[in-house]
């Protein structure tokens, strides 16, 4: 059962809590479908800035209150409210890439947007700028800007390429075509798609998953993925040499020598099949608490 945090308290998100470390970033304008108005994005950008280093977050999920995940930028206080003042234009365009992509993107820790319903234009950045997703079966997504005149913007376009191939990419951004939830699935956008029912438990059982892992491991993964597609072979094998060096410093658990013991001396785990057995410093073993 989730909980308010009150301590973030923003007029266009909120902040819940989950046992176990996990924690809800909820956009919550739903009877606007959630849309990106000015205020929200700098809602997001500072309550992911203080969540970066919150001590209770393991996992962070992302989503939207009531039938929508995103219906994108707000179109009344986004575009049409800030054309003819640039301070606020530049200073809402400089909210909404900060949190959606340079935040989000490089959180330390895991980050699944679970998308409920309406994902369109804008929402995309902040879909693939988390590391792992699940729809609805019934979610509707849409690369909708071809519809009313502009083109897939802010850095749609170069999200939409990272994760798609280049005819589903050329066909949803031109056609605008909306697509559910399944076929989001099927062309990669997200991990997986369910039926709406079920999407919440699901979602919780990949956080949970995840929660019970070494953070330091999964932040260097994460970012080891992400750094290393624009890297040539012997770019990548020396950055991975050095992040794997770097991340025996950074993990405070030990968690490969934790490991190594538990499967080779003690055999009480298989690394093939699931996680090490986490353990306090006084070797006490303990399952993620957060
Ligand atoms: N910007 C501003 N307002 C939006 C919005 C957006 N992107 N999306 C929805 N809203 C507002 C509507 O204006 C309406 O406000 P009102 O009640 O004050 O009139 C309210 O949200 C509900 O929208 P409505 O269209 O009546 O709901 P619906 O459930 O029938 O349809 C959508 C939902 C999302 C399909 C539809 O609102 C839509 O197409 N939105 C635009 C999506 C889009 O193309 N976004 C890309 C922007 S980059």
């Amino acid at each position: 059962m989730a909980t308010v945090d009150t301590d973030f308290n923003y007029e266009t998100i909120k902040i819940e809590r989950e046992e176990g470390g996990i924690t809800w970033l909820i956009l919550n304008r739903p009877d606007k479908r959630n849309a990106m108005s000015p205020q929200l994005h700098a809602d997001c950008d500072d309550a992911l800035y203080r969540l970066a280093t919150d001590a209770k977050t393991r996992v962070l999920i992302l989503t939207g209150a009531g039938d929508a995940y995103c219906a994108g930028q707000d179109l009344r206080l986004f575009f049409r409210g800030t054309d003819n003042a640039p301070r606020q234009r530049f200073e809402a365009a400089q909210n909404s890439h900060s949190w959606r992509w340079s935040r989000l993107s490089k959180f330390p820790k895991t980050t699944i947007a679970m998308v409920n319903g309406f994902c369109f234009g804008g929402a995309f950045t902040h879909l693939i700028g988390c590391d792992l997703a699940i729809a609805a079966d019934e979610a509707v997504f849409g690369l909708s800007e071809v519809n009313w005149g502009i083109i897939p913007g802010g850095v749609v376009s170069w999200n939409v390429t990272q994760v798609m191939n280049q005819r589903d990419a050329m066909y949803y951004s031109m056609t605008g075509d909306p697509f559910d939830g399944k076929v989001a699935a099927k062309i990669g956008l997200v991990n997986s798609s369910v039926p709406k029912s079920e999407l919440r438990e699901e979602t919780l059982k990949l956080a949970r998953k995840m929660a019970e892992k070494n953070t330091a491991t999964v932040r260097f993964t994460k970012e080891g993925i992400r750094m290393v597609r624009d890297m040539t072979e012997a770019q990548a094998a020396d950055y991975l040499a050095a992040k794997s060096d770097a991340l025996r410093f950074h993990d405070t658990e030990g968690g490969r020598e934790v490991a190594m013991r538990q499967f080779l001396d003690e055999k009480v785990f298989r690394p093939g099949l699931g996680n090490y057995i986490r353990e306090d410093s006084a070797g006490q073993k303990s399952a993620a608490k957060g």
